[in-house]
């Protein structure tokens, strides 16, 4: 079965069309960093406005490498949250116009849910139960992924996610955007016991994260050795800084692993591109004689195969939206149902 897949959630207007849930025909990408890099991050309206420009030609693109016309295509799958509204809106409509003129069904697939399921195209032998680290720029969580439609959160940040902490970080350092994935470059050999930073505790679920205090004083040292003329060693600051964060990830995840009795982790989301959290958790699964899975690293950033992974999963349990689908800024992982 064949699903055209539609995403528009941030800075990546792209088009898929997913067989079978596992094998990705095409996947189209039309990245809009050149935009955003001149202020340092994603500006919503500019997003919006290149998605309406490119939605079309990608999702033209997409079925025509697949070597497919909407009548191969069984149905629509397309993210309606969480993310930046105005951005989703645009694929949102376009894919219930497509819809409304094919006749083909639409199905309504939560952003973080695909970022899950990329592990499906990667791995295509997983299947839930697993217990999954979704970190992205705007979410950070332990997810019990009880099948592939039944979500349920066992940890989360209480303030800031892991991507938007690297992005800072980067900010402040003078790197340019997208601040994680250029962070990783240039803290690659770098000595990670050369900066000590905070390493955050949180009153309450001991698998919650807090981010914003790490973040925080890494801003401020990069601010203050500016003041007194100190120069900051770029590699040794972000290496220290990324193994903090990715501390705080590996401990938490731990000790979920230890209250869930999990044998399976899977890294999701952009984040999961990192190479010391993926060092990191290689460690942490062999020390504890777990699997580990996580996506290849052009599936761990935006892009609609995982879409069109995951809008498989949803159709094939019942999951249709109608004509009336909406777009929304936020969603809990385990109340995206309809
Ligand atoms: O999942 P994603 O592409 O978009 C959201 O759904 O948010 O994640 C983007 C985040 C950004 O914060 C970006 O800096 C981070 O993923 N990121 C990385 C790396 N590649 C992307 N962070 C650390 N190391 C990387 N290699
Ligand atoms: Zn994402």
């Amino acid at each position: 079965m064949k699903i055209l897949a539609i995403e528009s959630s941030c800075d990546e207007t792209a088009a898929a069309v997913v067989e079978d849930g596992r094998k990705v025909l095409s996947s189209i990408i039309a990245s809009q960093v050149d935009a955003h890099i001149v202020y340092g991050g994603v500006v919503p309206e500019i997003a919006s406005r290149m998605h309406a420009e490119a939605i079309s030609g990608v999702v033209s693109q997409a079925l025509e490498k697949a070597e497919c016309t909407l009548n191969d295509i069984e149905a629509i799958a397309v993210t309606y949250a969480p993310g930046l509204i105005g951005a989703l809106l645009i694929g949102v409509n376009f894919a219930k116009g497509l819809s409304l003129s094919s006749g083909l069904p639409l199905v309504p697939v939560h952003h973080l849910r695909s970022h899950i399921a990329a592990n499906y195209i990667t791995h295509e032998k997983l299947e839930p139960p697993f217990l999954s680290l979704v970190v992205s720029g705007g979410h950070s969580h332990i997810v019990n992924v009880k099948s592939y439609t039944e979500f349920e959160i066992i940890g989360r940040t209480m303030d800031d996610a892991a991507g938007e902490c690297m992005d800072k970080a980067a900010r402040a350092l003078g790197l340019p955007y997208p601040g994680g994935l250029n962070l990783d470059k240039a803290a690659k050999d770098g000595d990670p016991k050369a900066y000590k930073f905070p390493r955050p505790k949180v009153d309450g679920n001991e698998m919650n994260f807090s981010f914003s205090g790490l973040k925080t004083s890494a801003v401020n040292a990069i601010h203050n050795a500016k003041q007194k003329g100190e120069e900051i060693n770029l590699a040794d600051f972000g290496a220290s800084y990324i193994h903090a964060v990715v501390g705080c990830l590996t401990a938490n995840m731990k000790k979920a692993i230890e209250k869930t009795g999990a044998e399976k982790i899977v890294l999701a989301g952009g984040v999961s591109a990192n190479s010391v959290l993926r060092s990191e958790f290689d460690k942490l699964s062999k020390d504890l004689g777990i699997e580990l899975y996580y996506p290849e690293l052009k599936l761990c950033g935006d892009n609609a195969a995982m879409v069109g992974a995951q809008g498989y999963f949803e159709y094939i349990s019942g999951k249709k939206a109608d004509l009336n689908l909406n777009a929304y800024a936020t969603m809990p992982i385990d109340k995206a149902d309809f």
